[in-house]
């Protein structure tokens, strides 16, 4: 019996290529230098012919931007800077019509200091109704003068800012990022509530941004071992009181709920940071989130131990609930795989990030280790995951100078950690003016490389060998071959990496050597023009 079977009756969460977009930096139609639904909407066609299911757009609702918009001020409302609810509708309209759908993000965890909600309880009383939307509590010391608790922001500092009464609120991010109280029902009704704004505006689901942080134990106890483990967790530990609580678990099902209400197959996908990945696959249980995203195949690295435990595991956790694998190596807030397989990266560093100071990564090995890891990811069954500028093969931009960083992690850490801006800039779409497309000023809220001009799509669609080319080709044959809806079992573990997936060897070459292809028919590689598998190149061949 292979170790994971094809999918029957498959729904088109279960097996659909996902792209990320990142809304500032996708496309820039009114050229202040900050991408907006205009500039999507017009791109569209792109994704189309790249041959994605679907587009996920991270935050474009009203927001002061402290962290990219994942700071909202007014769930039910678009940016200035993105366009207006009209854009937004034109933007779906388009999307439907090419056959792509749309899934948008939702925020939770928190809202921006700059919500209603916020306001209104600063300018309430302790222990009013208005203050019950958010976590206010009274400190510790003589006067009230410590934070409540240990908690660390996630951004870096402590996760508690106080206000003029004395009083102290709780944000596991950023101090314009209250964390909501989700144990008050008015909460609990207002979101069911957005949800529902959205999925009657016509979008197919949604990214669920910090799932894994609504619920708080109650009392908010110290975090047991934050000298360790910081704002976040150790694997194996017992779980910190704002991580991973059981209450969350029943907002989930009334999402569930509301989402199969509609026609359709609504989907939401969960940012749930949550290992191992059998604690995980409770997260998807079929009456919660369809999907989670796999971090710990992200996180895996490309290192071959590594990827053989963390497929093995999520087949193994998800299979067991029933759910679909996913599968992501990129997004907004970890290095670019082009530049993360460049050099030795852990976790932690890919998501501070890489500043001129620090290691610089060998992008010529990156892209070549990245297209191979890209090729191995599209073949696996399940959902994928694409972020905006990969299928360029687009590198971090690790040299940013700090007049230029925006992410808050930056300034909460006094530039130590220098964040995630290097795989958010802009994406360049014609070698030329000064943005490369991204709009027609040239303007650009986060400077590009210099490396970006070849990098952009126009004169990678005219070569045959490009990255874009590459994606286009394997997107076209996974569809084609039904990959997506496959079988999965390994074939052998030895210099090379292999699999089977509906009569289709998929393998990846390990070793510092060359070896000969297996026998088939090669359909396509990540390197090309060879007649052996070189190092750090994937195969797909039909047996
Ligand atoms: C996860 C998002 O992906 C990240 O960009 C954001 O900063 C945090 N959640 C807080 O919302």
């Amino acid at each position: 019996m292979p170790l994971h079977q094809a999918a029957v009756g498959s729904q088109w969460w279960k097996s659909g290529v996902i792209y990320q977009i990142y809304p500032r930096s996708f496309a820039d139609a009114n050229n202040d230098g900050m991408g907006d639904l205009p500039g999507i909407t017009q791109r569209l066609p792109k994704l189309k012919e790249l041959g994605v299911d679907a587009v996920w757009l991270s935050p474009f609702y009203t927001s002061p931007q402290k962290d990219a918009g994942y700071d909202v001020a007014n769930y039910r409302d678009v940016d200035p800077l993105f366009g207006t609810l009209e854009d937004f509708d034109q933007m779906v309209d388009r999307a439907h019509e090419l056959g792509l759908r749309v899934m948008i993000d939702l925020v939770p965890n928190h809202s921006s200091d700059q919500h209603v909600w916020f306001q209104n309880a600063l300018n309430s009383e302790k222990g009013s109704k208005e203050r019950s939307y958010y976590h206010f509590k009274d400190g510790k010391g003589e006067n009230g003068e410590l934070p409540p608790n240990n908690w660390q922001s996630m951004f870096g500092g402590p996760a508690w800012t106080r206000i003029e009464d004395g009083q102290w609120y709780c944000h596991l991010f950023d101090s314009s990022q209250p964390d909501l109280n989700w144990e008050n029902q008015i909460v609990r009704d207002e979101f069911e509530d957005i949800l529902k704004f959205w999925l009657d505006r016509g979008v197919d689901g949604f990214r669920v941004d910090q799932p894994h942080a609504m619920g708080k134990e109650p009392g908010l106890p110290d975090h047991p071992y934050v000298d360790e483990a910081g704002a976040g967790f150790i694997e194996g530990r017992e779980n910190p009181p704002m991580w991973f609580q059981d209450s969350v678990h029943e907002i989930f099902r009334s999402w569930r709920k509301i989402l199969e209400s509609y026609p359709g197959e609504r989907a939401m996908c969960g940012e749930a940071y949550v290992l191992p990945l059998s604690f995980m696959a409770q997260w998807v249980r079929s009456d919660e989130f369809h999907q989670t995203f796999n971090f710990r195949f992200l996180d895996a690295g490309w290192d071959k131990d590594t990827l053989v435990a963390a497929i093995d595991e999520s087949f193994e956790a998800f299979d067991g609930v029933g759910a679909p694998s996913t599968w992501v190596l990129n997004n907004h807030d970890v290095m670019r795989h082009a530049s993360r397989f460049g050099g030795d990266y852990g976790r932690t560093t890919a998501s501070d990030g890489v500043g001129p100071e620090n290691p610089q990564p060998n992008n010529e090995l990156g892209i070549i280790k990245a297209r191979a890891a890209t090729l191995f990811m599209l073949a696996l069954p399940g959902a994928s995951y694409l972020y905006q500028g990969e299928e360029l093969g687009l590198p971090e931009h690790t040299t940013i100078q700090p007049e230029f960083r925006q992410d808050p992690t930056f300034f909460r850490t006094s530039g130590q950690r220098v964040g995630r801006d290097g795989c958010r800039v802009p994406l360049p779409w014609e070698d030329g003016n000064e943005s490369n497309g991204f709009n027609e000023s040239g303007k650009s809220w986060l400077p590009q490389p210099q490396s970006y001009a070849a990098l952009s799509r126009d004169s990678q669609e005219t070569d045959s060998k490009s990255t874009l080319n590459l994606y286009k080709a394997a997107l076209k044959l996974r569809a084609d071959l039904a990959l997506g809806e496959g079988s999965f079992d390994w074939v052998s573990t030895s210099e090379s990496l292999s699999f089977v997936n509906n009569g289709i060897l998929v393998v990846h070459n390990f070793s510092n050597e060359s070896i000969p292809f297996p026998d088939g028919e090669v359909l396509l590689t990540s390197s090309y023009g060879q007649t052996r598998l070189l190092p750090n190149t994937t195969a797909w061949i039909r047996l």
